[in-house]
């Protein structure tokens, strides 16, 4: 059967047909798929039966896989866990998260932008969806930079942002925290503005989440912008949200979206497992 790539939205995204991971991806077909990652930003393969490894030997078609355990000194971990599998899940055993952000809403955010060298990509295979909440909202970081107003673009363009995370909050009032607690949090500056090392496409990168600042900026000046670029990140237009159901295998580019989780009842039991792929340093 041919690969086919169906819009998800206006915005982003492409459903994949014709592909089982199981039974295997030849070279053309997976070209095609690679290009349609590409052109979409976000793919859909949807009811995958895969275990861990065969996600880890798909995942690592579309660049290095960086391991899940950059953190693993923060996080609850089980021993002898797959090092590029992270879970993401709500269960508990024995009184204790099995792992990482278990709970409720995610503001919109960039996985890794807080590093040097952020994250490429990041695949989530649904194991256990919920039944309403927690799905996850994507924003088109190419429409968005270009929608902007010339004026906005020559006032952000050229310049750079820092950016700072604690790994367990998910809210940017967080930020409070990251000033009381400074050697708790990973921080770096990054391009305002980027231009995708694949497409060549232009893409904002700050997030609600995760930005503090415009570097040289007045405070004031710096915090009108951001909330500007904040709140145009999430007009509808840009928007694909995605409702999960079991079997999904859902990759995404970091590079030039953001995603924001919806929040979901602590009664919704919730589990994806999370592998990534590294980037290279944003220019
Ligand atoms: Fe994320």
């Amino acid at each position: 059967m041919p690969i086919t790539a169906t819009p998800l939205s206006p915005a982003l995204g492409a459903e994949i047909g014709g592909a089982d991971i199981a039974a295997g991806i030849d070279d053309a077909d997976f070209a095609a798929i690679e290009s349609a990652w590409h052109k979409s930003a976000l793919i859909l393969l949807r009811d995958q039966h895969i275990d861990e490894d065969q996600q880890v030997a798909f995942g690592a078609r579309f660049g290095p896989l960086a391991p899940w355990s950059r953190f693993a000194d923060k996080v609850p971990t089980e021993g002898g866990r797959n090092p590029y599998i992270m879970l993401v899940t709500n269960i508990q055993e024995n009184g204790a998260y099995i792992g990482t952000l278990p709970e409720g809403d995610i503001e919109f955010h960039s996985d890794g932008i807080y590093v040097e060298e952020p994250l490429a990509a990041t695949m989530l295979h649904c194991i256990t969806p919920t039944t309403h909440g927690g799905e996850t909202a994507f924003a088109n970081m190419y429409a968005a930079y270009d929608a902007l107003p010339a004026g906005l673009k020559s006032r952000i363009d050229g310049r750079k942002a820092l950016h700072a995370f604690t790994y367990n909050s998910t809210r940017a009032t967080d930020n409070e925290q990251r000033k009381t607690n400074p050697d708790d949090v990973a921080r770096c500056v990054h391009p305002v503005v980027r231009a995708h090392p694949v497409t060549g496409r232009k893409a904002l990168y700050v997030n609600r989440l995760m930005t503090q600042e415009i570097v040289g900026l007045p405070p004031d000046e710096s915090r009108d912008i951001l909330a500007i670029l904040f709140d145009h990140i999430e007009t509808p237009a840009f928007i694909y949200e995605h409702r999960w159901r079991a079997g999904d295998v859902l990759l995404w580019d970091n590079r030039c979206l953001a995603h924001a989780r919806r929040d979901f009842p602590p009664t919704e039991t919730r589990l994806m497992k999370r592998l990534t792929i590294q980037g290279t340093r944003p220019f």
